[in-house]
């Protein structure tokens, strides 16, 4: 079986793909490496998989490669590939973001219609809530999306649904609650915190740090995306969650037992577009996909840390 895996050099995608090789499945993975943050961590990520005879890498952006071609012997398209980040979606920056995340989604699913795939599995995000009325935040809840990211992934999201509805693409959307481990992305919480604490600096922190999110460690979002190719319900949507919420503020003791440093905070003004708060209801996973996060968040960010503090020690 082959899988078309998008964004593959990328935190979530080159994790996946290092699941589905040892799976036994053959994947093809492409990446146009964004600048969104340094190549040299895309690199490290995809090095290892370089070196599986099952791994094809092609290096390209959506829009422009020959999709028509590289989806001919392609069963499961899992399409990560997106501009992420809330707080870098607003002003000129914008367009970026329509680019990777919604024009590159419908002409990927332009192609999709016309072959015969069992599963396209589109990475959404807990972003399409916005400061939702619901908490914990259910597939049914109401979407008021709160930052333009949001907006685009909401669209694309809303693009899979239209295809599957109208031209049978058999697409699942997965809604990721923030995740967290090794190789998690230099714009993202966890990672800056670590970063600082290694180089011994102060950690930023927007607003009080009294926001909530559900965090989701990478294994268990692998887990979410390999049981959707086998047991996800097509035109489907569900939340993957962690299973628990915590307050920002209540990371640092946690940071400090963990790496036995002292936690230096660096208090900055809320950021335009973060949510309040996050919480997933991941009862339709549960029941549909079998999904139970297994990691504790004390283990995950243990795991983080050890990788952290080798990337900035090299
Ligand atoms: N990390 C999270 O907490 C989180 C939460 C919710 C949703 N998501 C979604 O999960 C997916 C993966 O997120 P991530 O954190 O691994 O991000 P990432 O930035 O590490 O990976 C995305 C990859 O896509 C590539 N890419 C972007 N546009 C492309 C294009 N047009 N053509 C080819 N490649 C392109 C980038 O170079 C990058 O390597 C994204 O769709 C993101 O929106 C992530």
């Amino acid at each position: 079986m082959n899988c078309l895996v998008t964004g593959a050099a990328g935190f979530i995608a080159s994790h996946l793909c290092r699941r589905l090789l040892k799976e036994g499945f053959k994947v093809v993975g492409i990446d146009s490496f964004t600048d969104f943050y340094p190549k040299r961590i895309k690199e490290k990520n995809i090095k290892p998989l370089r070196k599986d005879e099952n791994f094809e890498f092609i290096t390209g952006d959506l829009n422009d490669l020959d999709l028509k071609k590289i989806l001919k012997k392609t069963n499961y398209v899992f399409h990560h590939a997106a501009q992420a980040g809330v707080r870098a979606s607003w002003g000129d920056n914008f367009s970026v973001y329509l680019k990777n995340n919604i024009e590159a989604t419908q002409k990927l699913l332009e192609v999709a219609k016309n072959r015969n795939l069992k599963k396209f599995i589109y990475a959404s995000s807990s972003s399409v809530y916005g400061n939702c009325p619901d908490l914990p935040m259910s597939e049914t809840s109401p979407l008021h999306p709160f930052s333009p990211y949001g907006v685009t992934k909401l669209a694309a999201e809303n693009l899979c649904l239209l295809y599957c509805k109208n031209y049978g693409v058999p697409s699942i959307s997965l809604r990721f609650f923030t995740v967290y481990g090794p190789g998690q992305r230099p714009d993202m919480a966890f990672h800056k915190f670590f970063k600082a604490l290694a180089k011994g600096k102060q950690i930023p922190v927007y607003g009080d740090g009294n926001q909530t999110r559900d965090f989701t460690y990478i294994d268990d979002v692998i887990d979410a995306n390999f049981a959707s190719l086998k047991k996800g319900k097509v035109g489907e949507i569900y939340n993957i969650g962690g299973g628990t919420r915590k307050k920002l503020k209540d990371i640092f003791p946690l940071l400090e037992n963990i790496c036995q440093k002292q936690v230096r905070l660096a208090r900055k003004e809320k950021q335009k577009g973060d949510m309040p708060h996050t919480f997933a209801n991941i009862e339709k996973a549960r029941k549909d996909l079998n999904y139970s996060p297994q990691i504790k968040l004390r283990d995950g960010l243990k795991e983080e840390w050890l990788w952290t503090k080798k990337l900035y020690s090299s």
